[in-house]
């Protein structure tokens, strides 16, 4: 069991705090298993009404470990995989699209790659101030992931998705919020006192009515399977790049990657 990953619960809350700030909380694969756990067994406790999702430090999440990147993408095609089976990944994404409580993201920094798609599969989603998003996933040689491919274009339109997905390019929250990433903003010192409110609202609610309005909200669910199965196979297949493998050693070595030798 990782101690990266908090799960408190009081007065029906379930807190399920990110605490690895020294690595802007990238999320390792015991850490999305640890996730996908308290985000299951939160869903037979009655005790538990609403989840809040957040982060330690100056970070929500910086996405996936990238170390964890090149693991998979030196492993023997087939073998352990972040994003096929029942890996840690997909059990994350998973154990969260599942939820039928709802669950709430306090967004209290950095939000990179999954960071920010997962946002997508929260009900509502706060933001401090300081919050920064991105997609990197192209930056890094591979491609969009938990369902984004779908989510992203369907919420902003082909073009602006297109934009974000292919340049990568951080944005701040007043520009998240635009676009229908987030629902509010708040100032960073009182992002968890006003997310906290919220969710306290929402747990006083009648609580069959508030499962039952989320499952009529959810997005189609085959489609999206569909979307997230072929991000999940391409994904894997663009981490075995020789791009990719160059964009990680970048990353590893703090440089500027170099694709100019690729075709
Ligand atoms: N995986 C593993 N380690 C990560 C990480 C990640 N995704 N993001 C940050 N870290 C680590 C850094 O390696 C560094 O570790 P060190 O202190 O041992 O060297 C530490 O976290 C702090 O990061 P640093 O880069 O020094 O902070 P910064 O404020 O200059 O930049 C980021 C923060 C998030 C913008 C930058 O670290 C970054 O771009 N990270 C990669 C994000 C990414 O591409 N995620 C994958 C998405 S699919």
């Amino acid at each position: 069991m990782t101690t990266y990953i908090e799960d408190q619960r009081e007065s029906y809350i379930q807190t399920i705090r990110i605490n690895r700030a020294d690595k802007k909380n990238a999320l390792t694969p015991e850490m999305y298993l640890a996730i996908a756990e308290a985000l299951r067994s939160a869903q037979s406790d009655k005790k538990v009404r609403v989840t809040v999702l957040t982060g330690s430090g100056d970070s929500f999440t910086a996405g996936n470990d990238i170390g964890d990147f090149v693991t998979t993408s030196n492993a023997p095609k087939g073998e352990k995989s972040i994003t096929q089976g029942q890996a840690p990944f997909p059990a994350f994404l998973a154990a969260l699209m599942a939820a039928d409580k709802p669950v709430i993201a306090a967004v209290n920094g950095l939000a990179i790659g999954v960071g920010t798609t997962m946002l997508m599969h929260c009900d509502l989603v706060y933001a401090s101030d300081t919050a920064r998003f991105s997609l990197p996933f192209v930056n890094l040689g591979a491609v969009p992931e938990a369902g984004s491919s779908v989510l992203i274009p369907n919420m902003v339109g082909r073009m602006r998705a297109m934009e974000l997905f292919l340049l990568g390019d951080q944005f701040k929250a007043p520009q998240a919020k635009q676009m229908g990433f987030v629902n509010e903003i708040f100032p960073a010192d009182q992002l968890m006192h006003e997310v906290m409110a919220i969710a306290a609202r929402l747990a006083a609610k009648p609580p069959s009515a508030v499962r039952e309005t989320k499952r009529l909200v959810r997005e189609n669910g085959a489609l999206l399977e569909k979307a997230i199965r072929e991000e999940g196979r391409t994904f894997d297949a663009q981490l075995r790049t020789p791009e990719s493998k160059e964009a990680m050693k970048a990353f590893a070595e703090r440089r500027a990657a170099d694709f100019s030798r690729f075709d």
